[in-house]
This record gives structure tokens, sequence and C-alpha cells, in this order.
């Protein structure tokens, strides 16, 4: 049996498209806390949507109680659905990564004109990831909950999918986000609520 060159040649854009995959999780691996590189079992609802499955749900929305596993099960989720949306797309994708409270504080009216760039930076990310969206003990103002809601109107209209942590359920945040806001959220993570069971990790002894 004889074997043609072409047989054993490596397609070399099929190898610089997975080098450029590997830098491109490489990067996003550089960027994830710590604790949050370590590989997780995964919910298989948040499986589904890291893998950009047909059918799943295009954005998702973590909940459940203090320790359950919400930030780790995102950051991973977020890890892997770069590599899928990276397969799809052929470049980088741009995952914007917030707690919320940082994101709060960067949208505040002292700050307007770094403000007003970061809100167009959030409208266009392929990905928005916001962590612990209800933690701020302390309301944002209503012209940070006007950024807000241009950043996640603009996400809504535009079908742009959104990665949020929190532990109660958008309906629950209108305080927060305001009720425009926590309404798109609503529509936007349709299908895509999950809520995560079981004891708070961090005491030990959790499965
Ligand atoms: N599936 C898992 N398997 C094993 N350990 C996990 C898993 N998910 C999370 N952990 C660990 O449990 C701890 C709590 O996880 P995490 O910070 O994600 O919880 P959380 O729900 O975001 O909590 P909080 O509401 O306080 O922000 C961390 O140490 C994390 O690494
Ligand atoms: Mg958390």
């Amino acid at each position: 049996m004889s074997f043609s060159s072409a047989d054993r040649m490596p397609d070399p854009r099929e190898s610089v498209l997975r080098e450029r995959r590997e830098d491109a999780t490489t990067t996003f691996t550089a960027r994830t806390p710590a604790i949050y590189q370590e590989e997780i079992r995964m919910h298989p609802d948040a499986a589904a949507w890291a893998d950009r499955t047909p059918g799943a749900p295009a954005s998702l929305f973590l909940t459940g109680a203090i320790g359950v596993g919400k930030t780790h099960t995102a950051w991973q989720a977020a890890r892997i659905w770069l590599g899928r949306r990276f397969d799809e797309t052929h470049r980088m994708p741009a995952i914007e990564t917030w707690r919320s409270t940082a994101l709060f504080d960067a949208l505040r009216p002292d700050r307007e004109n770094d403000a007003k760039a970061l809100t167009r930076t959030l409208q266009l990310a392929d990905l928005l990831f916001v962590d612990d969206l209800a933690a701020a003990r302390v309301s944002p103002t209503g012209w940070t909950q006007e950024r807000l809601y241009e950043i996640f109107d603009e996400r809504y209209i535009n079908r742009r999918p959104v990665l949020i942590t929190c532990d109660v359920l958008p309906h629950e945040i209108s305080h927060i986000v305001g009720d425009r806001v926590s309404s798109r959220l609503g529509e936007m993570c349709r299908g895509g609520v999950l809520l995560l069971k079981g004891a708070d990790r961090r005491k030990g002894g959790a499965a």
C-alpha cells in the first residue's frame, strides 16, 4: 500500500488555527483567578451552554446559595465557550469579565468619559460575564443604572449573550439594576436559569 505525500502533510491552515485557538484559551486562563483554573465537574446544563450545543440557551444565569459553585462553574463554562466560539468564527472572542461591584464602581458619574467608553465595550463584547450581580449592598445610582440599561438593552436587541452569577433570580434584582434591565435579563436568560443546589462547598464535605 502506498501513501501520497498529501496524506501525510498536515494542513497548514489547520495547524495555524489550532495554535491560535490554544493561544486564545491560554490567554483567557491566564486572567482566570487561580482558584477557578482548577477543572471541576460541571452541571450538564452549564456544560451544554459552554459547548454551544444546538438548542442550548444563548445566555446563562447561574443561581443558588452561597458557595454552591456558581462562580467556578461560570469561569470554566466561559473558558470552554471561548474555544467553541473560536471554532465557529476563527477569531479570538472578546469576553468581558466583571465582578458586579467593580462594574458599578467603573460606571459612576464622576468617571463619565471612562464609563461611557466602557459602556460601549460592554455593549459589543462577544460575551459579558458579570459575577455576583446582587452582591452590592448599596444600589447603584440612577446614572449608573442608566449605563447598565444601555449595556443590557444593546445586548438584548442584538441577541448578544450574557453569563451571570447571582444568588437571586432575574426578577429579584430590579432594586439593583433597575426594572428595565431586570426584565430584559429575564427574557435573555429564559430557559437558561440554572439553579445549583447543595451545601456551601467552602465548608468542606460537599460532594
Ligand atoms: N463542581 C465543583 N466541584 C468541586 N469544587 C467546587 C465545584 N464548584 C465549586 N467548587 C469550589 O467550591 C468553592 C465555592 O465555589 P464558588 O466560589 O464558585 O461558589 P459561589 O456559588 O460562587 O459562592 P458565592 O455565592 O459566595 O460567590 C470554591 O472553592 C470552588 O473552587
Ligand atoms: Mg461567587
